[in-house]
């Protein structure tokens, strides 16, 4: 049990007057309050269906510092547990991924059927008859667990909303990640993950992936040559133009989800740019047309980047994608970067995203390195003594959002923080053990009370 202060967690959250704290981003005890408040209880996205095609297929993934195995038991049926031997703790599976029909303990070999259940106990007869319960011994399980459009999402607390109603309104943005390019629902595969770990606090990235659109000029040099992440590139071409008359807005939804997508005027156009590939620039074509016909005015909208809380952020368009931040320590985050693509894409297609994503994303990708120095560097600059008693500053357009528009949550219509200071509303939320129907927004008097408070 983490011995922080938590009376005071207001005062390290000043989303009013717009300061956080920077112990947030360095604090031991802050951290180890975090994985027990926040990351046993919050919905955590653990990997997608595609990872585990065949029954007996398995995937090694995390959930907060703790190891899960996301595994497809022979019935077919997807599980998420605990990599954790129920004798002594050992993992029992070491392996990033594979097929098995039984994960068998290394230490001493109790073994464990792909749906959990404790099975092999050597000596089973004479040393454990009548005592040793195989129920009760088995793999500890989530205890929630969703599939959305393939991907895997669990929770430690039996008590949480289901996986809906914890997304709230930002559903129809991560959508955007999820569905195909032509507008059908899900059909996405992953076809790679880069896994790195970086010297900085997990939050550095979640925060970034909000919607920080601010910090564009961090990727000069890759917008000059056009694979930036800025609508606003110095090499002008067809799909500049064009997000450039969409109507950005930067959404902070309950919970402290938040993102960054734009509305096309009524004359939507295909935006996607592969004028060097024509077997490229032919299939996105098509997907535009018929997402056109399927979605009608739904089509308008371009999903960017958005964070689902705490830790889970996406790419909606190239490279399209998710990313788990996963905590190692106070200032050591483990990224996971999942590449997805239409799984019924021509093989030229995945080919060339899969290229892109590499030069575009991840440890050596271009545009990653900018957003890493910066994450790396403000945390080792925030350790000092002294640098620790200064907050970071979130004032950015204070109180220039709507919380009354179609799209649901705080809407801002230009570049803001708002989304930022939804998320550590959010966090403080969780950090100060708040209520489900206080953290998800059902309770918004109550939530209206601690703000007051
Ligand atoms: Fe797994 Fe002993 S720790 S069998
Ligand atoms: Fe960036």
């Amino acid at each position: 049990m983490s011995g922080y202060r938590f009376d005071s967690i207001d005062k390290l959250v000043n989303t009013q007057d717009g300061f956080i704290s920077r112990e947030l981003f360095v604090d031991s005890d802050i951290y180890k309050a975090e994985l027990e408040k926040i990351f046993t209880r919050a919905w955590l996205m653990v990997g997608h269906e595609s990872l585990v095609p065949n029954p007996g297929d398995f995937y090694t993934s995390r959930m907060g510092e703790e190891s899960v195995i996301l595994c497809r038991d022979k019935a077919g049926i997807i599980h998420v547990f605990l990599n954790s031997c129920r004798h002594r703790g050992m993992k029992v599976c070491r392996y990033e991924s594979g097929n098995t029909s039984l994960f068998t303990c290394p230490y001493h070999s109790w073994t464990y059927t792909t749906d959990g259940r404790l099975q092999g106990v050597p000596l089973y007869k004479s040393l454990y008859d009548g005592v040793l319960d195989r129920e009760a011994n088995s793999l500890v399980s989530v205890a929630k667990l969703a599939n959305y459009k393939g991907t895997i999402w669990a929770t430690w607390d039996p008590e949480a909303p289901d996986f809906l109603t914890y997304l709230g309104d930002a559903k129809i943005h991560l959508d955007q990640a999820l569905d195909c390019r032509d507008g059908r629902e899900g059909g996405s595969e992953v076809i790679g993950v880069h896994k790195w770990i970086f010297p900085a606090n997990w939050k550095f990235a979640s925060e970034n992936f909000l919607g920080d659109t601010y910090h564009n000029p961090s990727h000069r040099s890759v917008d000059l040559i056009g694979i930036g992440p800025s609508a606003a590139s110095g090499k002008k071409g067809r799909r500049d133009d064009e997000l450039a008359v969409a109507q950005h807005v930067w959404v902070s939804f309950p919970v402290g989800h938040g993102v960054h997508s734009a509305i096309q005027p009524e004359q939507n156009q295909y935006v996607e740019s592969f004028l060097d590939n024509p077997v490229l620039e032919e299939y996105f074509r098509h997907c535009y047309e018929e997402r056109k016909r399927r979605l009608g005015d739904g089509a308008r909208l371009l999903p960017f980047v958005g964070t689902i809380f705490p830790n889970t952020s996406y790419h909606g368009r190239q490279p399209r994608g998710l990313c788990a931040w996963h905590p190692h320590s106070p200032t050591s985050t483990e990224a996971w970067r999942f590449f997805l693509v239409d799984k019924d894409a021509p093989q030229e297609v995945k080919d060339y995203l899969r290229h892109y994503y590499m030069r575009y994303s991840g440890p050596a990708g271009m545009t990653e390195q900018d957003d890493l120095e910066n994450w790396l560097y403000a945390t080792s600059a925030s350790m000092g003594t002294v640098a620790r008693r200064y907050p970071f500053n979130y004032q950015q357009s204070l109180g220039a959002y709507t919380s009354d528009h179609p799209l649901g949550g705080d809407v801002s219509l230009q570049v803001t923080e708002q989304i930022a200071r939804g998320y550590y509303n959010g966090w403080a939320a969780f950090m100060r053990n708040a209520s489900w129907d206080e953290i998800t927004g059902g309770d918004r008097k109550g939530a209206a009370r601690h703000a007051a408070e």
